[in-house]
């Protein structure tokens, strides 16, 4: 037994410790004033929705262990609401932001104060209005350091650039939503893409603003790339320059070289690159990856990277060289994808469940629903139908009344069920020749409750109902194990022997292969509303979509915490 002078020299220590760990969690209390703020690109001028009229929005750097407490107040005429992409929110799914599925969405002239803490979790995230298409111009990066004084897994740089993908349109990108919306065909594709928020060299009125990176020869820094696109999964490269990948969606991986990624909507990638070429200027360039029978932007965005002892062009002035243009794979080039995202695996041996309590098989795709008067305006997808999407069948339509989780919270019947089928209602071809009889699905708002703690797999189904595609399929507080995939329907007999339980990628948002199927894993921890979406934001308005219900566990930090006082009413 110990001494009561060992015992409270012990404790003393503990103390110390204890405080010095509270002193180097810092709180960040920040203002997002949501405000139109007039923004040129491509020659005209829009009167975008901004937060505190920056676009990209700011980007928020914070360490391990740190909370959060960001007002948002709403000076826009549209309703809105953030979330915090890939951030677990753990017991606290109010400061997840999904409008009306765990809040109701903030009103023009109110506000909000997103209040949570980074819980074991680091690397690049990012945030966005998740409401309609806000956050086609409202998104930012949200950077988390490690813990003071805890190691990276590989030599870290002493510079890091953040590379936000994004996607603009040359018109209110709500207008746009609004009249798919209205015709049932699918809305415009975008304009440009965007590197930081500027399209690049290659569109007209954009060359002035291109964005450029210097660069020290032989300095290596890290690219932090965050696909915040609406529509389009991408290809990235930098001319002459290897990748080397450390880090998805916050997990870190085992590094690998690659000259291109592949980048779905709501994906992160961190890549380090040196810069061993002749000094020179050198464009990054991005472009779509384009999986489906669709119509796309297939515009391509620049920035130059731009060696600071680069020569000037001689003779002519001291104008500056051109720069070097990247390989960038063709734009249905599956292969090129698949074989990037084949190579990703954890960095370390992954705490993958290996028995699986819950055994879902969901199918996921797009559907039509068809018009009882075809030549209506209403009617203007493919032959006078309108455009649907659905996991299982189930086309997902956000309630109006009231949030998911507040319903839930409060006892308030009428607003969801809980009878989300784990498997497709009738078992097909799911990548063959899907008879028409098979297109139209139903719609609802169906949850699927998941007990606490609860191992789950789930394989996505990606269907060949009107096109087969890349999905990139996110799942709100959690980071999953990606076990598996392949094309073809997935077979539960052969398949899972050759599932990785050993390194799988983690991720909160994985792509279905085109035609194929992907199966992930994770543990139901997290209690609340959790939603699981394509990130296509197309997709995700036809109904690419469902909720889990998480259930408490028994112990007092199994449940789901009260709300806050603020929480928005519907
Ligand atoms: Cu990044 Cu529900 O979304």
């Amino acid at each position: 037994m110990e001494s009561p002078r060992q015992f409270s020299l012990v404790s003393f220590i503990a103390l110390l410790a204890y405080f010095a760990f509270l002193a180097s969690a810092e709180l960040h209390v920040r203002e997002f004033v949501i405000e139109p703020k007039p923004v040129k690109r491509l020659c005209r001028t829009h009167q975008s929705i901004t937060v505190n009229g920056q676009f990209p929005g700011p980007t928020l750097e914070v360490r391990n262990g740190d909370s959060l407490a960001i007002t948002v107040i709403n000076r826009a005429r549209y309703n809105i609401s953030i979330h915090w992409h890939g951030i677990r929110q753990l017991r606290n799914p109010w400061a997840d932001g999904p409008e009306y599925i765990t809040q109701c969405p903030i009103r023009p002239g109110q506000s909000y104060t997103y209040r949570f803490t980074i819980k074991d979790q680091e690397g690049t995230l990012w945030w966005h209005a998740h409401s309609r298409w806000l956050r086609a111009t409202v998104y930012g990066a949200l950077i988390i350091y490690p813990r003071l004084g805890s190691p990276y897994p590989f030599s870290m740089p002493k510079r890091d650039i953040p590379i936000l993908l994004g996607e603009w349109w040359d018109r209110n990108p709500m207008d746009v939503l609004r009249l798919a919306q209205f015709t049932g065909a699918a809305a415009n594709v975008s304009d440009a893409y965007t590197i930081n928020g500027q399209p690049g060299d290659l569109y007209r009125c954009s060359r002035a603003e291109t964005v450029r990176f210097p660069i020290f020869p032989g300095e290596t820094v890290q690219l932090r790339v965050i696909n915040a696109g609406l529509n389009q999964e991408l290809f990235f490269s930098v001319a002459n320059h290897q990748l080397t990948v450390v880090e998805t969606d916050s997990a870190y991986t085992k590094p690998f070289t690659t000259s291109v990624i592949m980048i779905g909507p709501g994906q992160t990638t961190n890549v380090l690159l040196t810069a061993n070429q002749r000094p020179g200027r050198y464009y990054m360039a991005a472009r779509a990856y384009n999986s489906a029978n669709a119509p796309f932007d297939n515009t391509t965005t620049t920035a130059i990277l731009e060696y600071v002892n680069a020569p000037t062009r001689r003779g002519r002035g001291h104008g500056q060289i051109v720069p070097v243009f990247p390989v960038l794979p063709g734009f249905n080039d599956t292969a090129t994808a698949t074989a990037f995202t084949n190579r990703l695996r954890y960095w370390k041996r992954a705490r993958v469940p290996l028995q699986v309590n819950e055994n879902l098989f969901f199918t996921v795709g797009l559907g039509l629903t068809n018009c009882s008067n075809p030549n209506s305006p209403r009617c203007q997808g493919p032959n006078g139908t309108r455009f649907a999407a659905s996991i299982n069948n189930q086309s997902f339509v956000l309630p109006r009344r009231n949030s998911i989780m507040q319903a839930y919270y409060q006892g308030m019947p009428g607003i969801f069920t809980t009878d989300f089928p784990p498997v497709p209602p009738v078992q097909f071809d799911y990548t063959g020749n899907v008879s028409r009889g098979l297109w139209q699905p139903v719609k609802g708002t169906k949850a699927y409750k998941l007990k606490y703690r609860a191992n789950v797999q789930i394989v996505l189904q990606d269907t060949s109902i009107v096109t087969t595609e890349n999905h990139p399929m996110h799942l709100h507080g959690y980071q999953f194990y990606v076990v598996g995939s392949g094309f073809g329907n997935f077979n539960p007999r052969t398949d899972p022997a050759r599932f990785n339980l050993y390194d799988p990628p983690e991720r909160n948002t994985v792509g279905t292969p085109p035609g194929g199927w992907v199966a992930i894993r994770f543990v139901a921890d997290n209690p609340g509303a959790w939603f699981m979406h394509c990130h296509i934001d197309s997709h995700l308005g036809w109904g690419l979509a469902m909720v889990f219900l998480v259930e408490n566990g028994r112990g007092q930090l199994q449940s789901v915490q009260a709300p806050p006082l603020d929480l928005p009413r519907c």
